[in-house]
């Protein structure tokens, strides 16, 4: 599956702020909404439609509506951020919650929770994370939705790098991605350079 990288500029210009280190946390907020809505309206261009008729106060018009199933799946806690704004535009979407925790010392993600929507094997599956870094903590969720059945995934992250895109690809070829950016490397804690620092402490306040 090919890696999409967004470069819409309302994407580009959410992402700056949210790269900007006196950014605080309602800004923070604030546009990571921005940048999960562009992300989410590229993602979601191959749904489903079917066509209806609608009655409009004129006359009839032809119409398409989003059909079948739609599952969303941030990954706790910095997923959280973009759940709203993406059931704004999925209001009928299923929600599952994976929680992942990176080792600090060895950035190895270990798994504290899971709540997933029964029959996820007919849905489109969005997996939402802002950060691919080594790509472990994506590897990890996304063993698991294929394990409870999901055939048809995508990841939607904010800030990927190139070693986390390939690691994930070589474990989840079919998967589709889609990223705001791709920067160059990871830092001795397996951080991401430039990057955006910590997302989920950036996001809740927390260090
Ligand atoms: C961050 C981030 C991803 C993960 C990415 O989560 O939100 O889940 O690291 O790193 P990886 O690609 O190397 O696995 P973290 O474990 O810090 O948890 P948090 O969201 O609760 O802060
Ligand atoms: N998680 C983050 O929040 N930031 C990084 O740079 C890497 C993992």
């Amino acid at each position: 599956m090919p890696v999409h990288v967004v470069d819409h500029p309302i994407a580009q210009d959410a992402l700056a702020a949210l790269r900007r280190s006196t950014t605080d946390a309602r800004e923070f907020r604030r546009n990571a909404a921005r940048l999960t809505t562009t992300l989410a309206v590229e993602a979601t261009r191959t749904l489903r439609t079917r066509n209806a008729e609608v009655e409009t106060p004129l006359g009839q018009a032809s119409a398409r509506l989003v059909h079948g199933e739609i599952v969303i799946v941030p990954i706790l806690r910095a997923g959280l951020s973009m759940l709203d704004p993406l059931l704004s535009l999925l209001p009928s979407a299923r929600v599952g919650y994976i929680g992942l925790q990176r080792d600090e010392r060895t950035a190895v993600a270990s798994s504290y929770y899971r709540k997933l929507p029964k029959q996820v094997a007919d849905a489109r599956v969005l997996l939402v994370d802002p950060m691919l870094a080594t790509g472990g903590s994506a590897i990890n969720a996304l063993d698991l939705l294929k394990g409870v059945g999901a055939t048809e995934t995508a990841l939607l992250c904010m800030v990927a790098t190139a070693e986390g895109l390939s690691a994930v690809e070589a474990k989840h070829p079919r998967t589709a991605i889609y990223t705001a950016a791709v920067d160059p490397i990871l830092n001795g804690q397996k951080f991401i350079v430039p990057g955006l620092g910590d997302f989920g402490d950036r996001l809740y306040g927390t260090d």
